[in-house]
């Protein structure tokens, strides 16, 4: 397994990982935001070897991953989004994958005027259908970017019971 020293099965990212690999080779964005480093963090890194895709991980866990496109926040998402934004710019591919449905909120209100194109949110179905982190971003994307303006698919993850979904948000902010 790739990058087995990252990987810890209760993060739910196995599959996630490579599929975000494949994303970033596809859509090669300009500037990759990650919030909730891990083993993710170490395909992303390898989907933008030898480009200028610039790579800005947030987790206030600390990591042991070191990478030189990796530009890593040791700190909590929460009230950074400025500082970021001043030092960075807008990103045009975001990975949210961490804390409870109240950091999905948070993140969404601080963060959405600098997500230009994809944002994907981890865990947003259960078994049974849509959870609370669901309700959550397509409430606040409604209401700040408006329904006709965003795009949004839920991939629902068979082989698991928990984080079972990789949620993927297509902003068309411009049209
Ligand atoms: C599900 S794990 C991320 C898994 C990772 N993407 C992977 O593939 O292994 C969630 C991470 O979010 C971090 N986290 C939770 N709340 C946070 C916050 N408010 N700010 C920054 N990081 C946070 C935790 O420390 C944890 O490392």
């Amino acid at each position: 397994m790739k990058h087995s020293e990252y990987y810890e099965e209760k993060q739910g990212t196995k599959y996630v990982a490579p599929m975000l690999y494949d994303l970033i080779k596809m859509i090669k964005p300009k500037s990759i935001l990650e919030v909730g480093a891990g083993y993710t963090t170490a395909f992303i890194c390898d989907a933008i070897e030898n480009t200028e895709t610039k790579f800005v991980s947030i987790d206030d866990y600390p990591t042991k991953f070191k990478h030189d496109k990796l530009t890593f926040i040791n700190k909590r998402f929460q009230n950074l989004s400025k500082t970021i934004h001043n030092q960075y710019g807008g990103f045009d591919f975001v990975w949210f994958d961490a804390g409870t449905s109240q950091d999905y909120a948070e993140f969404i209100n601080e963060y959405i005027f600098m997500c230009t194109n994809y944002i994907l949110f981890h865990n947003t179905l259960n078994k049974n259908g849509p959870n609370m982190n669901y309700i959550v971003i397509k409430t606040l994307l409604d209401e700040f970017i408006g329904k006709q303006k965003y795009e949004m698919i839920n991939i629902l993850e068979s082989n698991k019971d928990d984080q079972c979904s990789l949620c993927l948000i297509k902003l068309n902010k411009f049209i």
